[in-house]
């Protein structure tokens, strides 16, 4: 090979080079073509999601407010769980468990045989979850660490997923969802609990809130199924949506 077609192949090699990069990048779906830098009011983080601002983490430092003594009244967490329909030996993982309010109200219901995954990201917030659920003696609650893009579940582990008033302010919507789909069982749900963004009345910031059509915009970008919405509670609604199967992916046309 003489130096100029030596020449010519590295430069062929080099153009080939950048345009599989290029791919590359196009196909990963970076975080950063997902999301949209906006002004950062005082409740976001600066980023918009599918139209969406994203709110920003409610800290460790307001723990207690989670677990005020009024919530039961103006949340009614036990029509919550029963709207669930939990069953003794099913697998449930509570994402953003925060102290673990609502772990620890689902947990009698999985048992016998059941467990409760209890993730937060903040490992302050996972300290004081281990403290409540070592005071409630509820061994089938597992406190987890998870990350700001992944909850780290075993794959097709988990029989049903719920997040309550925390997918309005995961920094990483998409992803954190995605691994989420993931870590359910074929047919497992996904339980989506946030306060009425349609509702004037319920005294919670905006970005803190969500429509019943954003929350189904959004859960559209997985492979989720909308199974039904429980309107039953004073403040929130809660969405439910089941793990679509293979087949289905396949062969969405089909009858
Ligand atoms: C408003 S609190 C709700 C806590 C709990 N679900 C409850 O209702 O009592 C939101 C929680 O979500 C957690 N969180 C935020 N982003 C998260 C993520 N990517 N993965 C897991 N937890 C997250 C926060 O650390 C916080 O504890």
């Amino acid at each position: 090979m003489n130096r100029t077609s030596w020449s010519l192949s590295a430069a062929l090699l080099s153009v080939l080079l950048l345009w599989a990069a290029t791919l590359a990048l196009a196909d990963s779906g970076k975080p950063s073509e997902r999301y949209t830098r906006v002004p950062a009011g005082a409740d976001g983080i600066g980023e918009r999601y599918m139209g969406r601002d994203i709110a920003g983490v409610m800290g460790w430092q307001g723990a207690a407010w989670l677990e005020r003594e009024e919530r039961e009244r103006e949340e009614r967490t036990d029509l919550l769980v029963t709207a669930l329909q939990l069953k003794p030996g099913m697998v449930v993982a509570d994402i953003g468990a925060g102290t673990g309010y609502l772990a620890r109200r689902m947990a009698p219901a999985v048992m016998p045989g059941g467990r409760v995954l209890a993730v937060d990201v903040q490992p302050e917030m996972v300290a004081l979850l281990q403290r409540t659920v070592r005071q409630s003696g509820l061994t089938q609650i597992q406190p987890l660490l998870g990350a700001e893009d992944d909850v780290r579940l075993p794959a097709a582990s988990v029989d049903l997923a719920i997040m309550v008033d925390v997918y309005h302010e995961l920094a990483l919507p998409y992803e954190v969802l995605d691994s989420i789909v993931s870590a359910l069982k074929p047919g497992g749900k996904v339980v989506f609990v946030e306060y009425r963004a349609e509702d004037p009345q319920v005294p919670i910031k905006a970005l803190h809130k969500m429509s019943e059509v954003q929350i189904k915009r959004e859960a559209a970008a997985q492979a989720l199924v909308w199974e039904r919405t429980v309107d039953t509670l004073p403040w929130q609604h809660m969405l439910v949506f089941s793990k679509r199967n293979k087949k289905d992916l396949q062969s969405p046309a089909s009858p």
